[in-house]
């Protein structure tokens, strides 16, 4: 069943920086990501009250399995106890869980949380949260391209939603997809490192020097209002030159 979503904008997220943040005060990278589940917590809390409807944080890409086993244990319990953790509090808040990416590699204990997470949480309106684990745009684009009946793009006024709405299935299950409107990096970065290619076309993007587990609500709120400010033109002229 596909409810409506919930209304505002699409905000993005590559949370980078943990490592860097943690080994500049001296401590372990996973002291890193420690705090950037923190971080998690609080944006997630503040992102409604910044005209946030969507929130997509991406948690984990695919290339990620080649960091050394301790980091990716470590990455894959603290996900699992975020869910946990923060079921309840999104029921009340009325935040939807999702998760997106392939399932086929994730922890059995890891997958059990999220589809008691997503299940749990699946009635909220006030934000949809989607949290990208073992993900890669690459990747779920190759996947919608297998799996679509070429049928559906022979309308080239029609192709692009179609594709889309593949896309959204293949990748998250639910066939509604969504594009960014404001895509955050944090960690200083200027890249976009296979996260939501498709979707990120006419994204606006932010970058800051800000490492994640600094990142805070006036944050988000400051990167909004830049957002706000800029003109969004998807190709056309501005309203004032029309005509
Ligand atoms: C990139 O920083 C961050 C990650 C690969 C992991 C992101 C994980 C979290 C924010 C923690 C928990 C998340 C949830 C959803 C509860 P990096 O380690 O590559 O940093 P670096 O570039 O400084 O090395």
């Amino acid at each position: 069943m596909i409810l409506d979503s919930p209304r505002g904008i699409h905000v993005a997220i590559i949370m980078d920086g943990n490592g860097r943040w943690a080994t500049a005060k001296g401590q372990l990278r996973t002291a890193g990501h420690i705090a950037g589940a923190r971080t998690v917590k609080k944006i997630v809390e503040a992102a409604p009250d910044c005209g946030i409807g969507t929130l997509t944080l991406y948690a984990f890409s695919a290339d990620n399995w080649r960091r050394p086993s301790r980091e990716v244990g470590l990455l894959m319990r603290l996900f699992r106890r975020y869910l946990v953790s923060e079921v309840a509090r999104c029921v009340t808040n009325g935040v939807r869980m999702r998760i997106i990416g392939r399932r086929d590699r994730i922890p059995a204990e890891l997958l059990r949380a999220i589809v008691n997470a997503e299940q749990a949480t699946r009635a909220g309106r006030t934000l949809d949260l989607r949290i990208a684990v073992d993900y890669s745009a690459r990747d779920a684009i190759i996947r919608a391209a297998q799996a679509i009946d070429p049928v559906a793009l022979s309308d080239p006024a029609s192709a692009r939603a179609e594709f889309a709405k593949v896309l959204a299935y293949v990748d998250h299950g639910i066939g509604e997809s969504k594009d960014v409107d404001l895509l955050i990096r944090t960690g200083g970065e200027q890249r976009l490192s296979d996260f939501l290619l498709w979707e990120c076309a006419y994204a606006e993007l932010y970058f800051t020097r800000r490492m994640w587990p600094e990142f805070g609500p006036v944050d988000l709120s400051e990167a909004v209002q830049e957002f706000r400010s800029r003109e969004r033109r998807f190709g056309t002229v501005p309203q004032a030159a029309a005509g």
